[in-house]
């Protein structure tokens, strides 16, 4: 059922622009040989693409990690951007369709009351009308193209590592200098696969941290990825240990079988548990939640069970919407992901836009309430298209100072 409505939307997407990009050749070029082969042409791509799509949906699981890099650059991830940058242009399309309908209306109901006056003007603003909503179309359409393209070479494959020196009230002294490095939403899966996660492994050992954590969301959409995932995070290294939570896909693919693996990896899992650990001598804890999305919901009291009022307290939790509650039990530190920091995320003076900040307003990067720090981590890998935009994977290092 899933895949049938993927497809089915993808279809009619793909038929919608189909449309759009040909009743623009035909506009715009009056040669019908160029016309002839552009439409060939542009017929030949989309069939491409969709095939390649279909394809993934009903073989993404198939064999993890082991498509060749042929298949992969070749087949795989310009399918899976073409249909990233086809939601784009959707939408922008539909948003102007949906505002040249609401104009023609008022148009409309504007000559039916002034019939003498639109007569005098039609002929004339029809005709530059067109020529500005035929430069409209081409304009509208060079941002999702040329922001997709950018997000795939630019902002996909680098990894950004940021670092934070967070200064606790009523620290206790030894726990100064402690470094705790944090990995989140890997999502791997068919676009990302295991050397991208040995990858950040690398990166994240060479920052020497004391903890390393990671905040769900493992894999994508099936459970086989877990596999090359857990040998990435085999290699992981880190003085006192590492610690994890668990995210909504997780939950949502193969919760028991993740759970397992986590475990069974040394990955200490945190579902409604504490652990007690020592730096320098000096005792702290690190606790996890449930996913909040999960049927049963998180139990911060379950989770805190037992730690002293006083102790310093590290909790991990997917989604960062838990933060509110943290703070009202004295939580110091949370640290989630989920978000991935928007993943496509628009510059718009200063305020980038992006569809996360319909859901919440924690998108990304450090919040401080009351005493309470969270750090909200962008995460590796993608839901949906296959690149990011302006949101770089993200690995983050916060020292307690
Ligand atoms: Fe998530």
């Amino acid at each position: 059922m899933f895949h049938l409505i993927v497809i089915t939307s993808f279809i009619l997407i793909q038929t919608y622009l189909t449309v759009k990009v040909y009743r623009f050749i035909s506009e715009f070029f009056k040669n019908l040989k160029i016309k002839r082969i552009l439409s060939f042409t542009l017929l030949t791509i989309i069939t491409y693409f969709n095939l390649s799509f279909i394809f993934i949906i009903f073989f993404y699981d198939s064999k993890p990690n082991q498509h060749s890099d042929f298949a992969f650059y070749t087949f795989f991830y310009p399918s899976g951007v073409w249909f990233g940058m086809s939601i784009l242009l959707f939408l922008i399309f539909m948003i102007k369709d949906i505002i040249l309908l609401i104009y023609k209306s008022f148009y409309y109901i504007v000559k039916k009351l002034f019939i003498q006056k639109a007569r005098k003007t039609e002929t004339n603003f029809s005709e530059s009308r067109r020529k500005f909503l035929k430069g409209l179309s081409a304009g509208l359409a060079l941002p999702p193209i040329f922001g997709s393209l950018y997000g795939v070479a630019m902002d996909s494959s680098e990894f950004e590592i940021t670092t934070n020196r967070i200064k606790f009230y009523n620290l206790p002294a030894k726990l100064k200098g402690l470094k705790i490095a944090q990995l989140s939403d890997i999502h791997a899966g068919i676009y990302l696969r295991k050397k991208k996660i040995v990858e950040a492994v690398k990166i994240v050992n060479k920052l020497n941290p004391d903890i390393i954590v990671l905040t769900g969301d493992y894999i994508l959409n099936s459970e086989r990825y877990i596999y090359p995932c857990i040998e990435a995070f085999s290699k992981l290294k880190a003085t006192i240990g590492i610690y994890s939570c668990i995210g909504n896909h997780d939950n949502m693919v193969n919760r028991e079988l993740i759970v397992k693996e986590l475990k069974s990896a040394n990955l200490n899992i945190l579902i409604e548990e504490n652990q007690k650990l020592s730096y320098n001598g000096q005792e702290f804890y690190v606790a996890g939640t449930e996913d909040l999305w999960y049927p049963i919901k998180p139990n911060l009291k379950k989770a805190l069970k037992d730690i002293p009022e006083e102790s310093f307290k590290i909790l991990l939790s997917h989604q960062p919407d838990i933060f509110d509650e943290a703070v009202k039990r004295n939580v110091n530190l949370t640290l989630s992901g989920h978000t991935h920091g928007g993943q496509i995320s628009i510059p718009f003076f200063g305020m980038p836009l992006n569809i996360v900040m319909f859901v919440t307003h924690y998108i990304s990067g450090l919040f401080k309430k009351d005493k309470s720090y969270l750090y909200v981590n962008n995460g590796i890998g993608f839901v949906g298209p296959p690149f990011r935009l302006n949101v770089p994977p993200e690995i983050s290092l916060i020292t307690l100072i």
